[in-house]
């Protein structure tokens, strides 16, 4: 993809994709409003090495997923991660990072009980790992917690639409909010704000609804096939650069075949290596200095 280069920039250091960034010093809360020109991009990352390069490529808000549990340890919903193990990643990407604002979802299990679970798992949470704001799934059934974790001093990110905390009670990861249904996704939404959210993540919604939602709501809307109307956009980002070779869905358009280069790297050094092509020479030390 091309990037643009503003004038007085380093080259890949995209400072227009966020005005806010360009000042170098680390995006804070009221960084990201609603007035923002254009639609600003959020990736996740779970790692220090990632982190940084989407740091460097001026990504303003980057969020450590409980995608993790999927993407980083190989199962098959977002269910059984923990705080403990997420609390590695997220210190990793707050770390490797100067100027992103980093969101940490709470894991499954970790706050829907009440309020207070809610809050010890949001401190604990930005206590050991300096993460800027949480993240929770649910609306209306989550205001309470939303309220109260706010109100201790800590930013909250929402999360309707597709939830994937709740996929066996959805039947599955499929579009919300079709016909009917939509007006209870709405309902959640503003349930969200109301609560006190600052950004509110819609997933897996019809692109009507993404526009009807992100013009009802006075914070911005960070949408994940959710259309193109929304003030944000976010994707897992093995996503967008098909770091898998499984199906990708219908609103994920790869910019990388990782798999592939990565696959071909690996073929070509695995094929050096059994020739005796690597290491050669000039990769060996000699008993000369
Ligand atoms: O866990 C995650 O990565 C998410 C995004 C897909 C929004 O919640």
């Amino acid at each position: 993809m091309p990037i643009r280069v503003p004038n007085g920039t380093r080259e890949g250091a995209p400072m227009s994709l966020y005005p806010a960034a360009s000042n170098h010093a680390r995006l804070t809360v009221s960084d990201f409003s609603k007035s923002q020109q254009h639609p600003w991009p959020v990736l996740t990352a779970y790692d220090s090495w990632t982190a940084k390069i989407f740091d460097d490529a001026g990504i303003p808000m980057l969020l450590v997923g409980d995608s993790a549990a999927m993407v980083m340890l190989g199962q098959s919903n977002t269910l059984a991660i923990t705080p403990e193990e997420m609390i590695p990643m997220i210190r990793a990407v707050v770390r490797a990072t100067s100027r992103a604002f980093v969101v940490a979802d709470l894991p499954f299990g970790s706050y829907q009980e009440n309020p207070d679970q809610a809050l010890a798992t949001s401190l604990q949470i930005v206590k050991q790992t300096g993460a800027h704001a949480v993240k929770l799934e649910g609306g209306i059934r989550m205001h309470e917690q939303i309220r109260y974790i706010v109100e201790c001093g800590i930013p909250v990110v929402g999360h309707v639409g597709l939830t994937p905390q709740s996929v066996n009670a959805l039947g599955g990861f499929k579009v919300q909010g079709r016909g009917d249904a939509a007006e209870q996704v709405i309902r959640d939404a503003l349930a969200v704000q109301e609560a006190g959210a600052f950004a509110l993540v819609l997933e897996v919604v019809p692109a009507e609804l993404g526009k009807r939602i992100t013009e009802l709501l006075t914070i911005p809307v960070i949408g994940i096939g959710a259309g193109n109307h929304t003030d944000a956009q976010v994707l897992v980002w093995q996503d967008l650069f098909g770091a898998s070779n499984e199906t990708p869905a219908k609103f994920v358009k790869p910019y990388l075949d990782l798999y592939e280069l990565m696959k071909s790297g690996v073929e070509s050094w695995a094929n050096d290596v059994q020739q005796r092509i690597y290491p050669d020479e000039f990769h060996s030390y000699s008993d000369k200095k």
